[in-house]
């Protein structure tokens, strides 16, 4: 897999003008901060063609950095003296991180960006490509948690199958397909089924129910219910879903077969690969700062993103559930989010990012914040309020209190005040195949 990321990375299989406009956006954003100009250029043997940039007076003239992207294309910054180490690095790691060289050199400036504090330039390319490819809409996709059995016991979920401290309940047929038809008049085209591992529901009977919910509204369907068999897959997918959420939670094998004690590394990313080959919309990622989850983990992960050329990207930061064995271990950080989410739009471009409930339970207005940073989706529950308080994966969920209609309010109200808009579409993948 090592190089697929050079034949999947959109910079270097996307037509010539549209990797030069996203360079454009960077320079823009680059301009609007630091105290430079930068000039595209393309590289032909000893001499180089100036293909963007504003004129620039004398005097920076010699003040100029040129920074070679590949054989063919590059960067001149002029005023770059003007700029501290940091920044330098920065501007430079910035660009390459659009053109990357080879993947090592990404995964290095991934780690990079890391590592070093926040900086407002990441967030602003993140936002500004955010717009070039996903436009200003929010799409809103309504969640209902039908079951929260689960016959798994990984360390960090409080649905893990040992925890008895959680009343468990699943939804019947009819519930669900109600609650969809509600979804509906309010709006919603998407409709996500999410339980734990639940071997109660029959393939039949969770295909019956997908069916019903074609026939009787126009919503897509994600489902998010965890590893099955390639057949079964297919059967959900023949039924009429449109999608499927499965996180691979870390890319770091070892710390997976810790965290996820009875379940299988290769599998589950088998189990990717099947959902893409049946054609269904693919989403995929992870936690940020799971207990063991170093910068280098964390920048794999990313990779590993990119790599499976995904449709969506669910991301959340670890939060410490008091019912399981990972009760003492320190919570995922807003400020690290912010970071990831950035760099996985920067990197991953068209994808769908949710601005997902647990970025809102750690920080009340964690959803707003990475909305501006990457994000693109909100998933408002719709679960019957009578349920919600046990669909505890982690505690202090928000949303808990709120019926379905004040959690579609809220999302709504949010998307106004930044300016955004509401979905009027499927908000289907940006991303076309085939
Ligand atoms: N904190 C944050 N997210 C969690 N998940 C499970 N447990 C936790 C936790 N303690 C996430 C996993 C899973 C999704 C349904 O919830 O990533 O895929
Ligand atoms: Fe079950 Fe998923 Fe929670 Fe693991 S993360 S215990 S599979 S619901």
């Amino acid at each position: 897999m090592a190089n697929e990321i050079f034949t999947s990375n959109p910079a270097k299989k996307i037509d010539q003008d549209i990797a030069l406009s996203e360079l454009g956006v960077l320079t823009k954003c680059v301009e609007q901060i630091y105290p430079v100009n930068v000039h595209l250029i393309n590289i032909k043997g000893n001499r180089q063609e100036f293909v963007s940039g504003q004129a620039i007076s004398n005097q920076r003239m010699f003040d100029a950095q040129r920074i070679e992207l590949d054989a063919a294309h590059g960067i001149i910054i002029y005023g770059y003296s003007k700029l501290t180490h940091k920044q330098q690095k920065d501007v430079e790691s910035l660009y390459q991180l659009i053109w990357p060289k080879t993947r090592r050199s990404l995964k290095q400036n991934i780690i990079y960006f890391l590592k070093t504090h926040p900086e407002q330039i990441l967030v602003n390319f993140a936002d500004a490509l955010r717009k070039l490819y996903c436009g200003d809409d929010i799409h809103l996709r309504g969640l209902i948690e039908f079951s929260n059995y689960c016959g798994r016991n990984c360390l960090y979920c409080g649905l893990r199958k040992d925890n008895k401290e959680i009343n468990r309940y699943r939804l019947s047929s009819n519930e669900i397909v109600d609650i969809t038809k509600s979804a509906v008049a309010l709006n919603y085209q998407t409709i996500v089924l999410q339980s734990g591992e639940d071997n109660a529901y029959s393939i039949e009977q969770l295909c019956q129910i997908i069916k019903e919910i074609k026939q009787q509204t126009s919503c897509a369907i994600t489902l998010s219910l965890g590893e099955r068999s390639f057949s079964e897959y297919k059967k959900l997918r023949q039924a009429g879903a449109d999608r499927y959420l499965l996180r691979f939670e870390t890319s770091n094998e070892q710390l997976f077969r810790k965290l996820k004690p009875d379940s299988d590394y290769q599998t589950r990313i088998q189990c990717l690969k099947d959902l893409k080959q049946l054609g269904f919309q693919v989403g995929s990622g992870c936690m940020v700062g799971l207990p063991g989850q170093t910068k280098e983990i964390l920048a794999e992960d990313i990779l590993l993103m990119l790599e499976l050329d995904l449709d969506m990207i669910g991301l959340g930061p670890f939060i410490p559930n008091p019912e399981t064995p990972l009760n003492a271990a320190e919570k995922g950080t807003i400020e690290m989010m912010r970071k990831v989410i950035a760099l996985v739009r920067i990197l991953t471009r068209n994808t769908h990012i949710p601005a997902t409930t647990a970025v809102g339970s750690i920080d009340p207005q964690g959803r707003q914040k990475v909305l501006c940073c990457g994000a693109n989706v909100i998933m408002p529950n719709l679960t019957p309020q009578q349920y919600r308080e046990h669909y505890r994966i982690y505690p202090d969920k928000i949303c808990i209190k709120e019926q379905p209609g004040d959690c579609h309010g809220g999302a709504a109200a949010m998307t106004i005040s930044l300016g955004r808009t509401i979905s009027q579409g499927f908000g289907h993948s940006f991303k076309t195949r085939k």
